[in-house]
């Protein structure tokens, strides 16, 4: 492998709404989640847990779940005058959310929570540890994201299901102790990877103190990504 495989991928690696229905076999689940595993912790403690669902009674209750919530987005969205009409984004959102049981695969990113906390709940550095333990499952998630672009698998890291805790710990069976933080649907994408657009570095960085532009050093070619 070269370097330019891993920028090819991250660069390529774009929210990917549309799937087929088609079975992921176990064995590119089971590495994908692996590539997640690599990925660093907060005090090493390797808190995170994964739910693979597949059953579709289940499935088809997260979706539901996730619909209701994407509807009170919608209507958030639609009072900043976007709409699916008018915003491919939330056109593509709103695919996802009529279309989440037909994934053939949602991904639960959790951590087991509960014990951590209560060791360190009195200590002064209480609140700085569970802020540590619970950005612990994003290295993992955003490896897991490149782990299916690298295996031509579509996925999207989604958030709407989390505000729907109590509902998600008993479609799951989850113990009080565990905490889902996304849910990532995961499939055969039926569209094409293309790049993603985000803002140019020099936008968002500075040097040494806010406000200080950091700029595109000169001759600097950048990258593009594979056609
Ligand atoms: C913390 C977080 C939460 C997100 N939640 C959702 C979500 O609930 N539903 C969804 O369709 N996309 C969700 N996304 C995906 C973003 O909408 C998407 O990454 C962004 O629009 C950029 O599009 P791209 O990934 O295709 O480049 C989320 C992304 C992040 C980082």
């Amino acid at each position: 492998m070269t370097d330019h495989d891993l920028f090819d991928i991250m660069y390529t690696c774009r929210s990917m709404r549309r799937l087929k229905p088609d079975p992921v076999p176990d064995e590119l689940i089971y590495r994908i989640i692996e590539a997640g595993t690599q990925a660093p912790s907060g005090g090493g403690v390797q808190a995170w847990r994964f739910v693979v669902v597949t059953d579709p009674e289940r499935k088809q209750h997260i979706a539901d779940l996730y619909q209701r919530g994407w509807q009170i987005a919608l209507k958030q969205y639609a009072a900043a005058s976007l709409t699916p009409e008018n915003d491919k984004n939330v056109r593509a959102a709103s695919y996802l959310a009529e279309h989440l049981a037909e994934a053939p695969v949602l991904l639960v990113p959790c951590l087991r929570e509960r014990r951590l906390h209560a060791a360190r709940k009195t200590g002064p550095n209480a609140h700085n540890f569970i802020r540590i333990i619970s950005g612990s499952i994003y290295p993992a998630v955003q490896n897991i994201l490149l782990a299916c672009r690298a295996l031509g698998l579509g996925a999207t890291l989604t958030s709407v299901t989390t505000q729907y805790e109590a509902e998600m710990k008993k479609i799951l069976d989850l113990p009080e102790t565990i905490t889902t933080y996304a849910l990532i649907p995961i499939g055969y994408p039926m569209g094409r990877f293309g790049p993603v657009t985000r803002r140019a570095v020099e936008e968002v960085s500075w040097l040494n103190t806010y406000g200080t532009p950091f700029p595109r050093p000169a001759g600097y070619s950048g990258r593009k990504p594979p056609a």
